[in-house]
């Protein structure tokens, strides 16, 4: 089986649209650097859609650093093999100026759900992800469109942009695919080292660590996040860059726990920053 690779939009339009006439289109937006989360989001398209559509490309307008943007992993061959391997009909790969034939004039500002969470420390982030998959949806034009809870604040964005935009799309969320020890997998955990791929399941731990103490009843957020911080290893080059418990819908922080909350955090290991979050739910009151 073959996969088609299509660098230009207008092919890409042309060769979807006999496609959409017969059967559902099912979209997977990535960056690439393809590994088993991204595949658990192909597989559950290829099981729901007649033509799956991936798209890779590496978005400039949402990098806030410039050596994240220049180290992201670049591994073509292998995500054509993966996408092969995993029944995907059409790679749309795009050019930077493909995409970006002149600087946009237009974005998308994301109010609210981007001023927490990693929001507050990845400025402008959001609106560059809003702004592309707004543009990625245009032009592939899917009925469903697959997206990771291991960003959840990424996936509430994209949910709220389909909403207040009026798309013509499903978005669909699909669980954290983690590896045995809990680290979620994501193509930055490659720049980790033995050590640091080590101290890296430390994140979930303390994710972990607070869902097991809201089950418990607990409710005082303060106290919750002090003693899941408790998890993160002390070292010079490890840091915490938040850990936030929120409301689910709109991720604004609360102080007290009274109904399913997000928690989420951020944890650098060196040079590479680790993101991960879980939704916890107290018990219910009698
Ligand atoms: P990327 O980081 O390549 O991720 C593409 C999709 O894969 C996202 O929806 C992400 O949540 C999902 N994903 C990554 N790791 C996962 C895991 N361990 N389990 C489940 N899903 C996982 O997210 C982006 O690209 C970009 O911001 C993008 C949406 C493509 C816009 O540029």
């Amino acid at each position: 089986m073959n996969v088609d690779v299509v660098p230009a939009i207008a092919e890409l339009r042309e060769r979807l649209s006999p496609r959409r006439r017969t059967g559902s289109i099912g979209f997977v937006p990535t960056m690439g650097a393809l590994h088993e989360g991204h595949a658990r989001l192909i597989d559950r398209a290829r099981s729901e859609c007649a033509t799956v559509v991936v798209s890779i490309f590496v978005n400039p307008l949402q990098f806030d650093r410039p050596d994240d943007l220049a180290n992201y992993p670049k591994t073509l061959d292998a995500d054509l093999d993966l996408c092969r391997a995993h029944g995907v009909d059409m790679v749309f790969a795009p050019s930077a100026p493909e995409l970006y034939p002149q600087p946009p004039l237009c974005t998308v500002r994301v109010e609210r759900l981007a001023d927490h969470l990693c929001g507050r420390y990845r400025p402008g982030h959001f609106a560059g992800v809003a702004t592309v998959v707004l543009k990625l949806l245009a032009i592939v034009q899917p009925d469903r469109a697959y997206f990771g809870e291991k960003d959840a604040q990424q996936l509430a964005i994209v949910e709220r942009l389909v909403a207040d935009f009026n798309l013509p799309v499903e978005i669909v969320p699909v669980p954290t695919v983690r590896a045995a020890d809990g680290l979620a997998i994501s193509s930055r955990n490659q720049h980790l080292d033995a050590r640091g791929r080590a101290l890296a399941p430390a994140l979930y731990r303390a994710l972990q660590k607070a869902d097991r103490q809201i089950a418990a009843g607990e409710s005082n957020v303060a106290s919750i996040v002090a003693a899941a911080a408790q998890e993160v290893p002390r070292a010079d080059d490890v840091r915490l860059e938040y850990l936030e418990v929120v409301d689910p819908a709109e991720l604004q922080p609360v102080r007290s726990v009274g109904g399913p909350v997000r928690v989420a955090g951020a944890l650098w290991i060196g040079r590479t920053r680790l993101i991960d979050n879980i939704l916890s739910t107290p018990p219910s009151k009698k």
